[in-house]
């Protein structure tokens, strides 16, 4: 734990043109800098610093915040890492808290762990080049065109068909076997320790910082299981963990696309092709944590699954996912009968890029398989089809797109748009997709909403103006979270600060966006611009609710949906008439 007044010190300490110049080249724009943004490919700058602010922005992929969050990105450290690199730079001696006797204790293990897996891919590795016991993996590797470098690259490893190999290689390295039972991957019985994993090609699972925190065992032939995978333990829990990804990190940053599969094979046939940005999941579906972390790197995300059933099943399963964290998702489709692996065998890395190309949204993708499946030919099929959309299509977040995705819908299904939302209106809706409508039919108004809140961050004077008609009659969203985070905090005054406070990533881009480019505000009468802020609001909050009006207008009095367009058409009468 490093001292908050350390950390101050550190932020005090350096400029961010400074930190930020160390990366790439800065030139002055007006009263920021600007360069080519580092996090993703661009030729014109859309990366701004502003040195008052201490903050950074990109205009082009979103990302900001403060010096730490700039290093803790293009480095891929954890905020204390970020803040101890830093110290370093600027001089700076850290010395950390002392840790608690329990904390010490599971650091102790931690280090443990972490030894015994390199000590256990070292010992699979050094079996699968050096020994006699290692020949069949090494000619079911070659088999499979898995050169050197690759083998290399992955860590691949062999578990020789010995009862407890792996278990005397680590007593003989002084490891602690109760540890390795701990990780699964030694086991204890009444006749002595043994292996998990026996005559078996072992690939590594790693973290995306490269350290070894699992294993997964393949056959060499037919047997089943085919895989065998550690279980979960202190350091592993699959439903969290993206294999590969700290082999796609750099290629992620550069393209901003993830690209998901299935299996180790597929992703070893991928980035032996050259393809680099891709991820797989470890022997399980993809998890709403997996899709978190997805978005945490990347801006759009490619699904690339097996052609078969239960691959199409996991394609609309992670679509549903991709939807709720707002993730654009797209679907690669293989030919039929293929896998990854099979496909860059037969074809070209340009063949493959030619499917990429092809790439569908994934929620296209989903109703045209419906639509296959289930042939909308009568009143009864398209029922059928359209309660099966409906679910999944109140997930999109996005107005725009849900406007399209509605009128394709009903081009294809032949309906008229009252018709399918009259179908909606009839199923029930949960409070969270009322909460979900609430915000979405706000049309968006965001210059205003950006002013105000500019105005806010730069005029103290705005913010007990804005406190005697309370945040709720101007603001939503995002810019409404903001804002109570400023209010609520005392870092009013050092904005830098309060950006390591905003732990939402939509808020933290909103932010450092509004802190970069608020320079218009400089030198006005705060109060003019206010007013004409809050007016602005009034009339599109009287414009929406001739909106809801209008819908309401082809809506069954008697559906939930009805109901619900009728509160937030009162809601808003009411916050209408505070101002
Ligand atoms: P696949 O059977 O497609 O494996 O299962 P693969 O890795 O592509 O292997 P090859 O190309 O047939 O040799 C896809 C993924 O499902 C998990 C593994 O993560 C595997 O990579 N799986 C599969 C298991 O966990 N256990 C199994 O028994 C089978
Ligand atoms: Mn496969």
């Amino acid at each position: 734990m490093i001292p908050e007044e350390k950390v101050r010190e550190v932020a005090e300490r350096l400029s961010i043109v400074e930190v930020v110049s160390d990366y790439l080249p800065l030139r002055r724009a007006g009263s920021n800098f600007s360069g080519l943004c580092p996090f993703h490919a661009e030729k014109t700058p859309s990366f701004n610093v502003n040195p008052a602010r201490e903050i950074f922005h990109c205009f082009g992929c979103g990302a900001g915040g403060n010096v730490f969050s700039f290093i803790m990105k293009i480095e891929g450290l954890s905020f204390p890492e970020a803040v101890k690199l830093l110290a370093r730079k600027s001089g700076i001696e850290i010395e950390e808290r002392q840790l608690t006797p329990a904390e010490r204790k599971s650091q102790d293990e931690h280090v443990q762990f972490l030894k015994i897996n390199d000590l256990t891919t070292a010992y699979y590795r050094s079996v699968l080049l050096n020994s006699a016991e290692g020949e069949p993996a090494r000619k079911y590797l070659a088999n499979r065109s898995v050169e050197p470098d690759i083998s290399e690259a992955y860590r691949l490893g062999f578990a020789p068909d010995r009862r407890d190999g792996l278990v005397k290689h680590l007593k003989n390295n002084g490891a602690d076997l109760d540890s390795a039972v701990k990780l699964g991957i030694v086991r204890k019985s009444d006749s002595g320790w043994y292996d998990l994993f026996r005559n078996r090609l072992i690939f590594p699972i790693r973290d995306g910082r490269g350290q070894v925190i699992a294993f997964a065992g393949r056959v060499l032939d037919a047997t089943l299981p085919k895989y065998i995978n550690s279980p979960e333990s202190p350091l592993y829990h699959k439903s969290s963990v993206l294999f590969g990804l700290d082999m796609a990190l750099p290629s992620i940053r550069t393209g901003n696309a993830i690209i998901i599969v299935e299996g180790y094979f597929d992703h070893l046939a991928l980035y032996r092709a050259g393809v680099q940005n891709v991820v797989a999941t470890c022997g399980t579906a993809l998890t709403g944590t997996h899709a978190g972390l997805i978005k945490r790197h990347a801006e759009r995300v490619y699904t690339l699954f097996d052609s078969d059933n239960a691959g199409k099943k996991a394609t609309i399963r992670s679509m549903e996912l991709f939807l709720e964290q707002r993730i654009p998702a797209y679907v690669i489709t293989l030919p039929a009968g293929d896998d990854p692996d099979s496909f860059l065998t037969a074809h070209t890395a340009d063949d493959f890029a030619a499917l990429r190309a092809k790439a569908r949204p994934a929620f296209e993708y989903f109703v045209h398989s419906l639509l296959a499946e289930t042939p909308p030919d009568s009143v009864d099929s398209k029922v059928r089809v359209i309660d099966d959309i409906v679910p999944r299509f109140r997930k999109i977040a996005d107005l725009v797109e849900r406007d399209l995705y509605e009128k394709e819908i009903c081009r294809l299904l032949g309906i008229t748009v009252h018709a399918f939302r009259k179908r909606m209106g009839g199923g029930v809706l949960s409070s969270r997709d009322s909460t979900q409508n609430q915000g979405n039919s706000l049309p968006a108004y965001d210059n205003v909403q950006d002013t105000l809140l500019a105005l806010l961050l730069n005029y103290p004077e705005a913010r007990s103006e804005i406190e005697r008609i309370g945040l709720e009659t101007v603001l939503t969203g995002d810019h409404l979270e903001i804002a109570r985070l400023l209010m609520d905090s005392d870092h009013g005054l050092d904005l830098s600060r309060l950006s390591e406070l905003i732990e939402n990533p939509e808020q933290k881009t909103l932010f450092s966006r509004i802190m970069v480019s608020d320079g218009y505000l400089a030198d006005i009468e705060w109060r003019t611009v206010f007013d004409q802020c809050t007016r602005s609001h009034e009339k599109k909050q009287l414009s929406s609710i001739k909106d809801i009006a209008s819908r309401l207008a082809v809506l069954d009095a008697n559906s939930e949906e009805y109901g619900l367009l009728l509160k937030q058409a009162d809601s808003l009468r009411t916050r209408k008439s505070k101002l």
